[in-house]
Protein backbone atom coordinates (compact mmCIF):
# COMPACT_ATOMS: atom_id res chain seq x y z
CA UNK A 1 0.00 0.00 0.00
CA UNK A 2 2.54 2.50 0.59
CA UNK A 3 4.12 2.12 -2.19
CA UNK A 4 0.83 2.69 -4.21
CA UNK A 5 1.22 4.78 -7.18
CA UNK A 6 -0.12 8.71 -6.40
CA UNK A 7 -3.33 9.10 -9.10
CA UNK A 8 -3.46 12.70 -10.67
CA UNK A 9 -6.33 14.13 -11.28
CA UNK A 10 -6.11 13.79 -14.89
CA UNK A 11 -5.89 10.18 -13.93
CA UNK A 12 -8.76 9.97 -12.18
CA UNK A 13 -11.21 11.57 -14.04
CA UNK A 14 -9.98 9.38 -16.59
CA UNK A 15 -10.69 6.57 -14.37
CA UNK A 16 -14.13 7.73 -14.01
CA UNK A 17 -15.13 8.14 -17.17
CA UNK A 18 -13.88 4.60 -17.69
CA UNK A 19 -15.71 3.18 -15.33
CA UNK A 20 -18.89 5.14 -16.83
CA UNK A 21 -18.68 3.86 -20.02
CA UNK A 22 -18.44 0.33 -18.23
CA UNK A 23 -15.06 -0.73 -19.12
CA UNK A 24 -13.37 -3.08 -17.51
CA UNK A 25 -10.54 -1.70 -18.33
CA UNK A 26 -10.66 1.18 -16.03
CA UNK A 27 -11.35 -1.19 -13.31
CA UNK A 28 -7.21 -1.95 -12.59
CA UNK A 29 -7.31 1.90 -12.79
CA UNK A 30 -9.51 2.62 -9.88
CA UNK A 31 -7.54 0.29 -7.63
CA UNK A 32 -7.91 2.25 -4.29
CA UNK A 33 -5.01 2.62 -2.54
CA UNK A 34 -5.58 1.18 1.22
CA UNK A 35 -5.07 -1.23 3.55
CA UNK A 36 -5.91 -4.85 3.63
CA UNK A 37 -8.97 -3.71 1.62
CA UNK A 38 -7.02 -2.87 -1.17
CA UNK A 39 -6.22 -6.59 -1.80
CA UNK A 40 -9.72 -7.44 -1.14
CA UNK A 41 -10.72 -4.98 -4.10
CA UNK A 42 -8.11 -6.31 -6.03
CA UNK A 43 -8.99 -10.01 -6.11
CA UNK A 44 -12.73 -9.27 -5.85
CA UNK A 45 -13.41 -8.06 -9.50
CA UNK A 46 -12.69 -5.49 -12.03
CA UNK A 47 -15.93 -3.79 -11.87
CA UNK A 48 -16.37 -0.56 -9.74
CA UNK A 49 -18.79 -1.85 -7.55
CA UNK A 50 -16.43 -3.80 -5.33
CA UNK A 51 -14.11 -1.01 -5.44
CA UNK A 52 -16.67 0.66 -3.28
CA UNK A 53 -16.32 -0.62 0.01
CA UNK A 54 -11.96 -0.71 -0.54
CA UNK A 55 -12.75 3.14 -0.82
CA UNK A 56 -14.45 3.81 2.51
CA UNK A 57 -12.08 0.75 4.16
CA UNK A 58 -9.43 3.27 2.84
CA UNK A 59 -9.04 5.79 5.24
CA UNK A 60 -8.96 3.32 7.73
CA UNK A 61 -5.60 2.46 9.20
CA UNK A 62 -4.60 -1.36 7.77
CA UNK A 63 -3.32 -3.96 9.02
CA UNK A 64 0.55 -2.74 8.34
CA UNK A 65 -0.09 0.79 10.23
CA UNK A 66 0.64 2.66 6.84
CA UNK A 67 -2.11 5.41 6.40
CA UNK A 68 -2.79 6.72 3.07
CA UNK A 69 -2.02 10.19 2.03
CA UNK A 70 -4.74 13.00 1.79
CA UNK A 71 -3.99 12.80 -2.14
CA UNK A 72 -5.12 9.23 -1.83
CA UNK A 73 -7.88 9.79 -0.02
CA UNK A 74 -9.38 12.82 -2.39
CA UNK A 75 -8.01 10.41 -5.36
CA UNK A 76 -10.12 7.70 -3.30
CA UNK A 77 -13.04 10.01 -2.88
CA UNK A 78 -13.48 11.83 -6.16
CA UNK A 79 -12.97 7.57 -7.72
CA UNK A 80 -16.36 7.01 -5.22
CA UNK A 81 -18.39 10.11 -6.49
CA UNK A 82 -17.45 9.34 -10.00
CA UNK A 83 -18.42 5.51 -9.31
CA UNK A 84 -21.93 7.05 -7.56
CA UNK A 85 -22.74 8.81 -10.29
CA UNK A 86 -23.02 5.75 -12.51
CA UNK A 87 -26.62 4.43 -11.86
CA UNK A 88 -25.20 0.84 -12.02
CA UNK A 89 -22.89 1.58 -9.83
CA UNK A 90 -23.96 2.71 -6.60
CA UNK A 91 -23.34 0.52 -3.90
CA UNK A 92 -24.91 3.02 -1.62
CA UNK A 93 -25.66 0.83 1.74
CA UNK A 94 -22.96 -1.55 1.50
CA UNK A 95 -20.30 1.38 1.51
CA UNK A 96 -20.53 3.12 4.25
CA UNK A 97 -20.62 0.59 7.05
CA UNK A 98 -17.79 -2.10 6.12
CA UNK A 99 -19.18 -5.33 7.56
CA UNK A 100 -16.19 -7.10 9.65
CA UNK A 101 -15.56 -9.42 6.64
CA UNK A 102 -15.29 -7.20 3.76
CA UNK A 103 -14.00 -9.87 1.59
CA UNK A 104 -17.47 -11.60 1.67
CA UNK A 105 -19.72 -9.24 0.90
CA UNK A 106 -17.81 -7.48 -2.22
CA UNK A 107 -17.62 -11.06 -3.54
CA UNK A 108 -21.32 -11.31 -2.94
CA UNK A 109 -21.80 -8.07 -4.80
CA UNK A 110 -19.09 -8.92 -7.40
CA UNK A 111 -21.78 -11.74 -8.37
CA UNK A 112 -24.78 -9.65 -8.76
CA UNK A 113 -23.89 -6.17 -9.75
CA UNK A 114 -21.56 -6.69 -12.40
CA UNK A 115 -24.15 -7.97 -14.40
CA UNK A 116 -26.68 -4.68 -13.81
CA UNK A 117 -23.70 -3.09 -14.30
CA UNK A 118 -23.27 -3.95 -17.45
CA UNK A 119 -26.91 -3.68 -18.69
CA UNK A 120 -27.22 -0.57 -17.40
CA UNK A 121 -24.66 0.71 -19.53
CA UNK A 122 -25.53 -0.87 -22.68
CA UNK A 123 -29.36 0.30 -22.14
CA UNK A 124 -29.51 3.34 -24.62
CA UNK A 125 -32.28 4.55 -25.85
CA UNK A 126 -32.68 2.37 -28.86
CA UNK A 127 -32.50 -0.86 -26.86
CA UNK A 128 -35.00 0.38 -24.05
CA UNK A 129 -37.48 1.11 -26.88
CA UNK A 130 -36.46 -2.06 -28.39
CA UNK A 131 -37.47 -4.32 -25.45
CA UNK A 132 -40.50 -2.68 -24.98
CA UNK A 133 -41.41 -3.07 -28.27
CA UNK A 134 -40.44 -6.74 -28.17
CA UNK A 135 -42.38 -7.25 -24.80
CA UNK A 136 -45.63 -5.40 -26.01
CA UNK A 137 -48.90 -7.48 -27.49
CA UNK A 138 -48.12 -8.04 -31.27
CA UNK A 139 -49.98 -6.04 -33.30
CA UNK A 140 -50.17 -3.55 -36.34
CA UNK A 141 -47.53 -1.55 -36.50
CA UNK A 142 -48.78 1.13 -38.73
CA UNK A 143 -52.47 1.94 -40.34
CA UNK A 144 -51.86 0.00 -43.84
CA UNK A 145 -50.62 -2.84 -41.39
CA UNK A 146 -54.19 -2.69 -39.71
CA UNK A 147 -57.01 -5.44 -40.57
CA UNK A 148 -60.41 -4.43 -43.01
CA UNK A 149 -62.82 -2.89 -40.80
CA UNK A 150 -66.14 -5.17 -40.83
CA UNK A 151 -68.40 -3.67 -43.43
CA UNK A 152 -71.32 -1.90 -41.48
CA UNK A 153 -75.14 -3.18 -41.57
CA UNK A 154 -76.46 -2.45 -44.80
CA UNK A 155 -79.80 -1.57 -44.06
CA UNK A 156 -78.43 0.86 -41.45
CA UNK A 157 -76.65 2.87 -44.46
CA UNK A 158 -79.53 3.98 -46.60
CA UNK A 159 -80.78 5.35 -43.70
CA UNK A 160 -77.79 7.16 -42.34
CA UNK A 161 -77.10 8.38 -45.89
CA UNK A 162 -80.94 9.38 -46.37
CA UNK A 163 -80.15 11.37 -43.12
CA UNK A 164 -76.84 13.02 -43.50
CA UNK A 165 -78.93 13.61 -47.06
CA UNK A 166 -81.87 15.17 -45.49
CA UNK A 167 -80.51 17.53 -43.11
CA UNK A 168 -78.91 19.70 -45.01
CA UNK A 169 -82.05 20.52 -46.60
CA UNK A 170 -83.78 20.53 -43.32
CA UNK A 171 -81.66 23.14 -42.34
CA UNK A 172 -82.16 25.27 -45.46
CA UNK A 173 -85.84 25.21 -45.12
CA UNK A 174 -87.11 26.07 -41.63
CA UNK A 175 -90.09 23.94 -41.26
CA UNK A 176 -93.56 25.91 -39.71
CA UNK A 177 -93.45 25.14 -35.69
CA UNK A 178 -95.92 22.36 -34.89
CA UNK A 179 -99.11 23.78 -33.63
CA UNK A 180 -99.50 22.90 -29.63
CA UNK A 181 -101.44 19.69 -28.64
CA UNK A 182 -104.68 20.28 -27.09
CA UNK A 183 -104.61 19.36 -23.91
CA UNK A 184 -105.73 15.89 -23.28
CA UNK A 185 -108.93 15.30 -21.49
CA UNK A 186 -109.33 13.65 -18.81
CA UNK A 187 -111.85 11.14 -18.86
CA UNK A 188 -114.20 12.22 -16.35
CA UNK A 189 -114.47 15.64 -18.16
CA UNK A 190 -114.92 13.87 -21.19
CA UNK A 191 -118.07 12.00 -19.52
CA UNK A 192 -119.25 14.85 -18.15
CA UNK A 193 -118.94 17.13 -21.31
CA UNK A 194 -120.71 13.62 -23.29
CA UNK A 195 -123.73 13.52 -21.05
CA UNK A 196 -123.82 17.34 -21.37
CA UNK A 197 -124.21 17.31 -24.82
CA UNK A 198 -126.62 13.98 -24.52
CA UNK A 199 -128.80 15.68 -22.37
CA UNK A 200 -128.84 19.04 -24.64
CA UNK A 201 -129.54 17.05 -27.68
CA UNK A 202 -132.35 15.06 -25.51
CA UNK A 203 -134.29 18.59 -24.27
CA UNK A 204 -133.79 19.82 -27.90
CA UNK A 205 -135.53 17.12 -29.12
CA UNK A 206 -138.14 16.95 -26.70
CA UNK A 207 -138.36 20.50 -27.54
CA UNK A 208 -138.82 20.28 -31.23
CA UNK A 209 -141.33 17.59 -30.76
CA UNK A 210 -143.47 19.45 -28.83
CA UNK A 211 -143.11 22.31 -31.01
CA UNK A 212 -144.37 19.75 -33.83
CA UNK A 213 -146.89 18.56 -32.46
CA UNK A 214 -148.39 22.04 -31.32
CA UNK A 215 -148.20 22.85 -34.92
CA UNK A 216 -149.81 19.69 -36.02
CA UNK A 217 -152.87 20.41 -33.67
CA UNK A 218 -152.81 24.44 -34.51
CA UNK A 219 -153.20 23.20 -38.36
CA UNK A 220 -156.02 20.58 -37.54
CA UNK A 221 -158.21 23.57 -35.66
CA UNK A 222 -157.53 25.45 -38.37
CA UNK A 223 -158.71 23.29 -40.89
CA UNK A 224 -161.93 22.22 -38.39
CA UNK A 225 -162.86 25.84 -38.35
CA UNK A 226 -162.56 26.30 -42.16
CA UNK A 227 -164.60 23.15 -42.35
CA UNK A 228 -167.80 23.12 -39.71
CA UNK A 229 -169.42 19.94 -38.52
CA UNK A 230 -172.59 20.46 -40.71
CA UNK A 231 -175.20 17.44 -40.30
CA UNK A 232 -176.54 15.43 -43.38
CA UNK A 233 -180.25 15.20 -43.00
CA UNK A 234 -182.13 13.18 -45.21
CA UNK A 235 -183.74 15.95 -48.03
CA UNK A 236 -187.38 16.84 -46.68
CA UNK A 237 -188.68 16.01 -49.68
CA UNK A 238 -188.60 12.19 -51.14
CA UNK A 239 -190.73 9.48 -53.37
CA UNK A 240 -192.21 6.85 -51.96
CA UNK A 241 -193.57 5.14 -54.60
CA UNK A 242 -196.66 4.54 -56.58
CA UNK A 243 -200.27 4.53 -55.60
CA UNK A 244 -200.72 1.22 -56.25
CA UNK A 245 -197.92 0.20 -53.89
CA UNK A 246 -200.10 1.42 -51.01
CA UNK A 247 -203.68 -0.77 -50.88
CA UNK A 248 -207.04 0.31 -49.31
CA UNK A 249 -206.93 0.54 -45.10
CA UNK A 250 -202.88 -0.95 -45.23
CA UNK A 251 -200.55 2.08 -43.01
CA UNK A 252 -196.99 1.50 -44.00
CA UNK A 253 -194.52 1.40 -41.63
CA UNK A 254 -191.13 1.13 -43.35
CA UNK A 255 -190.78 4.49 -44.00
CA UNK A 256 -190.51 5.36 -40.29
CA UNK A 257 -186.69 4.64 -39.52
CA UNK A 258 -185.01 6.66 -42.91
CA UNK A 259 -188.01 9.60 -43.03
CA UNK A 260 -190.10 9.18 -39.60
CA UNK A 261 -193.73 8.99 -42.33
CA UNK A 262 -196.47 6.80 -42.29
CA UNK A 263 -197.65 6.53 -45.72
CA UNK A 264 -201.51 5.54 -44.93
CA UNK A 265 -204.79 4.57 -47.54
CA UNK A 266 -207.57 5.46 -45.60
CA UNK A 267 -211.17 6.57 -46.00
CA UNK A 268 -211.73 9.30 -44.61
CA UNK A 269 -215.01 10.97 -44.64
CA UNK A 270 -216.81 8.82 -47.64
CA UNK A 271 -213.35 9.48 -49.69
CA UNK A 272 -210.33 7.10 -50.24
CA UNK A 273 -207.24 9.27 -49.30
CA UNK A 274 -203.07 8.62 -49.35
CA UNK A 275 -201.80 10.97 -46.87
CA UNK A 276 -198.50 11.05 -44.78
CA UNK A 277 -198.77 11.55 -41.07
CA UNK A 278 -195.88 12.46 -39.19
CA UNK A 279 -194.70 10.00 -36.46
CA UNK A 280 -194.07 12.66 -33.38
CA UNK A 281 -196.37 12.11 -30.44
CA UNK A 282 -198.20 15.98 -30.00
CA UNK A 283 -197.78 15.01 -26.29
CA UNK A 284 -193.94 15.33 -25.67
CA UNK A 285 -192.21 14.25 -28.97
CA UNK A 286 -191.86 10.77 -28.57
CA UNK A 287 -192.30 8.31 -31.53
CA UNK A 288 -195.78 6.04 -31.20
CA UNK A 289 -195.83 2.66 -32.74
CA UNK A 290 -198.75 1.34 -35.07
CA UNK A 291 -200.63 -1.57 -33.29
CA UNK A 292 -202.03 -3.44 -36.83
CA UNK A 293 -204.30 -5.61 -34.21
CA UNK A 294 -205.78 -2.59 -32.54
CA UNK A 295 -205.98 -0.44 -35.44
CA UNK A 296 -204.40 2.44 -33.74
CA UNK A 297 -200.83 4.47 -32.68
CA UNK A 298 -199.41 3.69 -29.65
CA UNK A 299 -197.13 6.24 -27.65
CA UNK A 300 -195.12 4.32 -25.70
CA UNK A 301 -194.30 7.32 -23.04
CA UNK A 302 -197.36 8.25 -21.66
CA UNK A 303 -200.17 6.01 -23.20
CA UNK A 304 -201.62 8.21 -25.79
CA UNK A 305 -203.70 6.67 -28.45
CA UNK A 306 -204.28 7.86 -32.13
CA UNK A 307 -206.72 6.92 -34.08
CA UNK A 308 -205.69 5.67 -38.24
CA UNK A 309 -206.31 9.23 -39.68
CA UNK A 310 -204.08 10.36 -36.75
CA UNK A 311 -207.23 12.11 -34.33
CA UNK A 312 -205.81 11.63 -30.41
CA UNK A 313 -208.44 9.59 -28.65
CA UNK A 314 -206.66 8.46 -25.73
CA UNK A 315 -203.50 9.72 -22.98
CA UNK A 316 -202.10 12.54 -22.34
CA UNK A 317 -201.78 13.53 -26.26
CA UNK A 318 -203.86 17.19 -26.53
CA UNK A 319 -204.07 17.23 -30.12
CA UNK A 320 -204.06 14.47 -33.56
CA UNK A 321 -201.13 14.05 -35.53
CA UNK A 322 -199.66 16.31 -38.20
CA UNK A 323 -199.45 15.58 -41.70
CA UNK A 324 -197.15 16.12 -44.29
CA UNK A 325 -197.47 17.54 -48.02
CA UNK A 326 -197.64 14.69 -50.18
CA UNK A 327 -198.44 15.10 -53.95
CA UNK A 328 -197.48 12.60 -57.40
CA UNK A 329 -194.25 13.78 -59.06
CA UNK A 330 -193.33 13.64 -62.83
CA UNK A 331 -192.82 10.25 -62.65
CA UNK A 332 -196.52 9.28 -60.95
CA UNK A 333 -194.73 8.18 -57.68
CA UNK A 334 -195.67 9.53 -54.66
CA UNK A 335 -193.32 12.82 -53.40
CA UNK A 336 -193.67 13.40 -49.52
CA UNK A 337 -191.84 16.79 -48.85
CA UNK A 338 -191.47 17.26 -44.84
CA UNK A 339 -190.75 21.04 -45.21
CA UNK A 340 -194.98 21.59 -45.32
CA UNK A 341 -197.11 20.11 -42.26
CA UNK A 342 -200.82 20.00 -41.94
CA UNK A 343 -202.91 20.28 -38.70
CA UNK A 344 -206.09 19.14 -38.14
CA UNK A 345 -207.10 21.68 -35.26
CA UNK A 346 -206.04 24.42 -37.50
CA UNK A 347 -208.45 22.55 -40.39
CA UNK A 348 -205.35 22.08 -42.50
CA UNK A 349 -206.34 19.01 -43.31
CA UNK A 350 -208.90 20.00 -46.06
CA UNK A 351 -206.53 21.42 -48.33
CA UNK A 352 -205.76 19.64 -51.21
CA UNK A 353 -201.74 19.08 -50.69
CA UNK A 354 -202.49 17.08 -47.71
CA UNK A 355 -203.61 14.05 -49.28
CA UNK A 356 -204.17 12.32 -52.36
CA UNK A 357 -207.05 10.69 -54.06
CA UNK A 358 -207.08 7.26 -54.85
FE1 LIG B 1 -196.74 10.51 -26.38
FE2 LIG B 1 -196.49 11.51 -23.93
S1 LIG B 1 -195.31 11.66 -25.58
S2 LIG B 1 -198.02 10.32 -24.76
Amino acid sequence: MAERKKMSVSEILAAARAQAGGGEAAAPAVEPAGGGAADAVDSAADTPVVEKPAAKAAPKPTAGGARPSVADIMAMARANKAAADAPAQSPTKSAPKPTAKPAEKPAAAKAAKPVAAKAAVARDTASILAAARAGAKPGPVSKADAPPRPAKPAAVKPAVAADHAAKPAAAKAVPPRPAKPAAKKSDSEEDRRGFLEIALGSFMALGFTALSVTGGLFSLGLARFFFPNVLAEPPSRFKVGFKEGFPAGKVETKFVAQYGVWVVNSDVAGEQQIYALKTVCTHLGCTPNWLEAEQKFKCPCHGSGFYKDGVNFEGPAPRPLERYAIRISDDGQLEVDKSKTFQEELGQWAESESYVTV
